[in-house]
């Protein structure tokens, strides 16, 4: 474990109180500053002994491993995705798969450090906003934790798998009538009110854990630094903790130089994207978002400002992509690496042939994809957009007529 201070990433007042998720004095976000000083004396490889995943970076962790709750997340594959580099003109091309995790997403990375953190303030209930995926893994690590967890959704707009995983893991599931940052405004009113511990990614012990994205993909490719990596953007925490990883690698000695980090919003839901275009440092909320990849879903991103702060110090870029080219990316990856992802994650693969097309990414470039969530948390988008099952007669005179035909 790693020592630490929560302060205020606008005005960098110190915040005492562990229950506050914006600065008192200023309104401003929160951050963690770790003390880097004992890993200065460290190399990667002396990490390297322990099982890959989150808690194997626990020198850059913010929580005591004593007060661990965990479900093994993290440890997700690095596959070299040749076919992708192929259709999409690029070097080379890697997707890590953040849908391998215990319940299916990225966010049991920032999940376990959390709720390992509401434990450490002896929290009993713990509560989130979310488009889904959130909601799933709060679920699993509250059960595991043995605490009570209410998850705010926005009614209708939740995907089954993911809607089913909070059933089953036992939280007490809230519809709320409105969009996601409806539902998000109720959550930390609840939090402030009434000392519900939020985990949502407003909470900085969040993006801790998700910074481990980062330190896996570092170590997978032995520390050769990617030119680019793309990933979806929603809330916009993800962005800002891969981010946060590459300056602590940074200050530590253990890389030299950062990548372009490049966000994907959908067409019908780009606070971030459209703020980039202006050259601006900060967005105008959306009030009605829309788009098939659900998880992505939202107008009025949290993390929105610290995004476009790491997209602008990486030379990065922000783009947005249509519901359509999101769907035609995830299918290139089920068709040409057996690689099942959710609409959101396939962003990342739209927006980088999006912008290979536009020549702002290059042939040379080595790039990494984040593919955030399981194509199973939504099997109907996927039903809906393949083709139906073939009636078949039980003779093999009828398979073979099938087989036959193109
Ligand atoms: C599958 C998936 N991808 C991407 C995102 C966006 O991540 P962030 O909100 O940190 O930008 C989410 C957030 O819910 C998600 O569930
Ligand atoms: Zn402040």
């Amino acid at each position: 474990m790693a020592e630490h201070k929560v302060i205020c990433w606008d005005c960098g007042a110190e915040i005492a109180d562990p229950y506050e998720n914006t600065c008192p004095r200023c309104g401003g976000l929160l951050t963690i500053d770790i003390d880097l000083d004992p890993v200065r004396e460290m190399r990667p490889e002396d990490l390297r002994g322990t099982r890959m995943g989150v808690w194997r970076y626990a020198p850059f962790l913010p929580v005591d491993p004593a007060h661990k709750v965990s479900i093994q997340e993290g440890g997700t594959p690095l596959y070299e995705t040749d076919a992708v580099a192929a259709e999409l003109g690029v070097r080379e091309a890697y997707v890590k798969f953040e849908g391998l995790n215990p319940t299916g997403s990225f966010k049991d990375r920032g999940m376990t450090v959390g709720v390992s953190r509401a434990k450490e303030l002896g929290a009993t209930t713990v509560g989130c906003a979310s488009t889904g995926n959130t909601s799933a893994s709060l679920a699993a690590y509250a059960s595991k934790a043995g605490m009570r967890c209410a998850v705010f959704l926005p009614s209708g707009k939740v995907a089954a798998g993911k809607l089913a995983q909070a059933l089953f893991f036992g939280a007490k599931v809230l519809s709320i009538d409105g969009n996601f940052d409806d539902a998000l405004a109720l959550a930390r009113k609840m939090s402030e009110e009434r000392r519900i511990y939020l985990l949502n990614s407003i909470n900085p012990y969040r993006p801790e854990g998700q910074k481990s994205v980062l330190f896996e993909i570092m170590d997978q490719l032995d520390y050769g630094v990617p030119d680019r990596i793309v990933l979806p953007v929603g809330n916009a925490a993800n962005i800002w903790a891969v981010y946060k990883a590459l300056t602590e690698l940074k200050e530590v000695g253990w890389i030299d130089r950062m990548p372009m980090l490049t966000g994907i919003q959908a067409e019908g839901s780009a606070p971030v994207a459209r703020a980039f275009a202006r050259g601006a440092k900060d967005f105008v909320p959306e009030e009605d978002p829309e788009t098939v990849a659900t998880a992505i879903r939202i107008g009025n991103p949290v993390s929105g400002r610290k995004a476009l702060h790491a997209i602008y110090d990486t030379g990065g870029y922000a783009e947005t992509v249509t519901d359509a080219e999101i769907l035609a990316a995830q299918r290139l990856l089920g068709r040409k690496e057996g690689v099942c992802v959710e609409p959101a994650s396939a962003a990342s693969i739209a927006g980088l042939g999006k912008l290979r097309e536009m020549g702002i990414v290059d042939r040379d470039e080595k790039v990494v994809c984040i593919c955030t969530g399981n194509g199973l948390k939504d099997p109907d988008t996927i039903i809906e957009n393949s083709p139906s099952p073939i009636r078949c007669g039980n003779t093999v005179a009828d398979v073979e007529r099938i087989l036959s035909q193109p």
